[in-house]
């Protein structure tokens, strides 16, 4: 395999106290071990190659203390750039994608709504896809598509936790 792109994932609506742990397992088994495993699969052939990259789906969310969703997607992020810096000189390259907000299912399955958010923070899926596709290919080790999004990522990194958790979605 030259590519394998970890990009499965959803959100959940309840904040952490109220919501079921067999809903947080499947959060983890989802966003976590699944990726871990899949990697850890696929990367003996690819190092032995010296050809291939690995794509990590990650989210802005993990750059913002946003429950146990940008908890999980904050430990994609810093896998893949654990990866990156491991492989680096092997041929093999791995890449994180930290996208906001993409109109996809997404939402609508997590059952929230998109009313509040602002027009101007939607990327489409294509746009999202294109910049993943390129920077793997220029095996860079993390990528925010869109100028806007990367200074929201700079100030959320900078603001006071309560700040960099502004905009919480509501449910339906
Ligand atoms: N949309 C956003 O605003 C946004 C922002 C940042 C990051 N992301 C991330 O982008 C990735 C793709 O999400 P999306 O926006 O494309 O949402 P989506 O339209 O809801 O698609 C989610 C994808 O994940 C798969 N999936 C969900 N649960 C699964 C499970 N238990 N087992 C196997 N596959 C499962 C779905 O497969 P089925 O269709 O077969 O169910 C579907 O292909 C996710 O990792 C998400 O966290 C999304």
């Amino acid at each position: 395999m030259d590519l394998l792109v970890n990009n499965a994932g959803f959100g959940l609506r309840d904040p952490f106290a109220s919501s079921a742990v067999d809903d947080e397992q499947r959060l983890l088994d989802v966003l976590v071990t699944a990726p871990m495993r899949l990697t850890h699969a696929v990367l003996p052939q690819m190092v032995e190659r010296g050809r291939g990259a690995v794509v990590n789906v990650a989210s802005v969310a993990a750059y913002t203390p946003r429950g146990t969703y940008g908890a999980a997607k904050a430990w994609l992020l810093s896998f893949s750039r654990s990866l990156h810096v491991e492989l680096r000189g092997r041929g093999v390259t791995v890449t994180a994608v930290a996208p906001g907000f993409v109109h996809t299912e997404f939402h609508s399955r997590m059952r929230v709504s998109k009313d509040g958010i602002p027009r101007v923070l939607w990327l489409r899926p294509e746009y999202v896809v294109r910049a993943t596709l390129r920077a793997a290919a220029r095996r860079r080790m993390v990528t925010i598509p869109s100028l806007r999004y990367r200074l929201i990522v700079a100030l959320a990194r900078l603001a006071p936790a309560p700040w960099a958790a502004a905009g919480t979605l509501t449910p339906r």
